[in-house]
């Protein structure tokens, strides 16, 4: 599948449903992403759903009743879809402590809470000798330069490094060991980040058991386009990559499937 997405496709299915909780400092949002309408509490220091949440969740196929570890879960939106789909137990770990509240009232907000596990800490630190079915790598991965411009990381979320590719690659070189015979690890990746870099630690891991899922075309957001320059140079060095579209230029965005 290789589409342009709108950037009404990635916006009008999330809507404020309810003003500011001011108690808990947070915002209810409802997204429609993978078939599924979840309502989220989100704040803004823990990373909110976006355009690549969307496309994961819509990628992701999970067995009745599996294990699944939802790596670098923010408030929880793909842990919460996981279990929607059937998973049997679901592990929700993010580096951002913040992120284990909101994941503990989004599970139980969307009538989960009974399979969802939250905790903190860096990729699989909190994970012990656990071994999952099913694996959903979404940790941070863009750009370091490119993140602080976009709107999606304020700046206590920890991004991808230089390249964008430092967590996922950190990932794919570790990730066999919590994956059962049989299991599958979702992730994705783009031309805002090290496209080659992560595929070559894929293909370290799984050989030809690597396998593109979903591709669209994104287009620039405001921010981006406000900085053509940065967006440019980064291109020049080498970092992230861009085309013209029409009026515009958008960046690729992937989903890949990686089997043991
Ligand atoms: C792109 S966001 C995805 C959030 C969530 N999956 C979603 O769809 O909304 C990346 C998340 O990875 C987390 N993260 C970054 N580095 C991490 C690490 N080393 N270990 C665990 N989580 C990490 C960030 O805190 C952030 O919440």
């Amino acid at each position: 599948m290789n589409t342009t997405l709108q950037k009404s496709d990635a916006h009008d299915k999330t809507q404020v449903v309810q003003d500011t909780n001011k108690a808990a400092e947070t915002t209810l949002r409802s997204y429609q992403f993978g078939g599924y309408e979840v309502e989220m509490e989100v704040s803004d220091t823990v990373f909110q759903p976006t355009l690549t949440s969307r496309l994961l969740a819509q990628a992701v196929k999970i067995p009745e009743g599996a294990r699944v570890l939802d790596l670098g879960c923010g408030a929880g939106v793909l842990a919460i879809i996981a279990a929607l789909k059937g998973a049997g137990h679901v592990h929700a770990v993010d580096v951002m402590e913040e992120a284990r509240p909101l994941v503990e009232a989004n599970a139980r907000r969307n009538g989960v809470a009974d399979r969802i596990v939250a905790s903190s800490g860096d990729l699989f630190q909190s994970v012990g000798a656990q071994r999952y079915d099913v694996i959903v790598s979404d940790v941070s991965g863009v750009v370091d330069e490119v993140s602080r411009l976009s709107p999606w990381y304020p700046d206590s979320i920890p991004t991808g490094g230089h390249d964008g590719a430092d967590q996922i690659v950190r990932v794919l070189d570790s990730v066999r060991q919590y994956l059962k015979p049989k299991g599958v690890l979702y992730f994705p990746t783009g031309t805002i980040s090290n496209v080659p870099r992560t595929l070559e630690a894929a293909r370290r891991a799984f050989g030809d058991q690597v396998e593109l899922m979903e591709q669209v075309e994104v287009p620039f957001c405001a921010e981006f386009k406000e900085n053509m320059d940065v967006m440019t140079r980064l291109r020049t060095e080498g970092l992230i990559d861009f085309t013209p579209k029409r009026s515009r230029h958008v960046w690729t965005l992937q989903v890949y499937r990686a089997w043991v």
